[in-house]
């Protein structure tokens, strides 16, 4: 095994255990999942940001050779490997920050609650595993079926009793990602210059993107709106059939992941105004579990914002939204209480 396997008694790590000890400012990170086609790309990100001074790749399959490779990256952050659940409890024990991308993708013709069977128990597992060796950590749960997979971690956090709703976020970013994307297309603009709220949960008609709050302020015609929302919606599905049975959406995740991760690593450090749609516990509306704007802190989702005014086409999709969702979290409440 590369050194960076070797967690006691090498030089290499030594080393690099007294610079991350030593004061470096930043966080420590973990990727479970982080060989995957996800995960890859993440690590390399996340390697790149000043905020992390320690990663943490885990994965069931090949975490080796990835960590080999992304540790001869000349940033900060001190990179350590971990393979198999017999080392999860290291690479968990003392994060501020768990990403979980683990987990099968989509195929051609599958939804996402297709992937429940097998994702729900990876989730249920690496979660016991968060629940014992860093209750405190911030969770950003990326697997899929995310309307589902947030409330089992929830349940799984509640049984171990560690849940803290605050720390507990769904990852949605790419749905404001693909939005601000598409809009900025429509409008002529930079997609930098465009804020979309994408509230909800992460799946078909539960991803609502509120083309009626876009910043800055614009209109749509209604072919416009129908347009752009049926494309953020089916975002997912755009990229699963062009990869034609490969897999899902990877490398824009990776960087949809990043820049969430970042955002709650800058509201750990205690910036202020760091706002993000995010999946959470939440009572915006009478489900337990919905995505809207939240403002990260010190403690993770610190605050959690209101859906602002909709128009008529937004609230008959909030009331499409709810309907699928409620399912939804039901399922996934129900696999961790039967
Ligand atoms: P992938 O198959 O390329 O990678 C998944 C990785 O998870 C693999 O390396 C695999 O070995 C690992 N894994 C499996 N079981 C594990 C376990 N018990 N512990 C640790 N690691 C384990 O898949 P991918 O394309 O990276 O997608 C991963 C997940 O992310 C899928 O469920 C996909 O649907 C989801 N996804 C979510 C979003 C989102 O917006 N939230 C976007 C894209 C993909
Ligand atoms: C996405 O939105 O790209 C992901 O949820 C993956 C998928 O299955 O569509």
């Amino acid at each position: 095994l590369p050194p960076n396997f070797q967690m006691e008694g090498s030089s290499v790590l030594k080393r690099a255990d007294c610079r991350a000890k030593g004061g470096a400012p930043g966080f420590k990170v973990a990727i479970l999942g982080a060989a995957g086609g996800i995960g890859q790309p993440l690590a390399m990100l996340m390697k790149m940001n000043p905020l992390v001074s320690v990663l943490h790749l885990y994965d069931v399959v090949n975490t080796p050779g990835v960590t080999a490779d992304i540790s001869h990256m000349d940033t900060g952050a001190v990179v350590r490997g971990f393979l198999g659940q017999p080392q999860l409890e290291n690479a968990l024990t003392g994060m501020d920050l768990v990403i979980i991308p683990a987990g099968v993708p989509r195929k051609p013709g599958m939804t996402r609650d297709d992937l429940f069977n097998i994702n729900a128990g990876i989730v249920r597992t690496l979660c016991e595993g968060i629940a014992k060796s860093c209750p405190k950590a911030i969770v950003n749960l990326i697997s899929n079926p995310v309307n589902s997979t947030v409330p089992i971690a929830a349940e799984v956090f509640k049984k171990a009793g560690t849940y803290d709703p605050k720390r507990l976020l769904g990852v949605t970013m790419l749905d404001v990602v693909r939005a601000n994307t598409f809009v900025a297309e429509v409008l002529g603009l930079d997609p930098r210059e465009v804020d979309v709220p994408v509230v909800g949960g992460h799946a078909g008609v539960t991803i609502l993107p509120l083309l009626s709050q876009v910043k800055p302020p614009c209109s749509f015609t209604p072919e416009e709106t129908e347009y752009l929302t049926k494309r953020i919606q089916d975002g997912g599905t755009e990229v699963v059939q062009a990869k034609a049975g490969i897999g899902s959406a990877t490398l824009s995740m990776a960087y949809a992941a990043v820049k969430f991760a970042d955002a709650c690593l800058r509201g750990l450090r205690g910036d202020a105004g760091v706002v993000e749609c995010s999946f959470v516990a939440s009572e915006v509306t009478e489900l337990p579990f919905f995505a809207t704007k939240v403002r990260l802190g010190r403690n993770g989702a610190e605050e959690i914002f209101q859906l602002g005014p909709l128009n008529e086409y937004e609230r008959i999709g909030l009331e499409k939204a709810k309907k699928e969702l409620e399912a939804s979290i039901q399922k996934g409440v129900s696999f961790i209480r039967k």
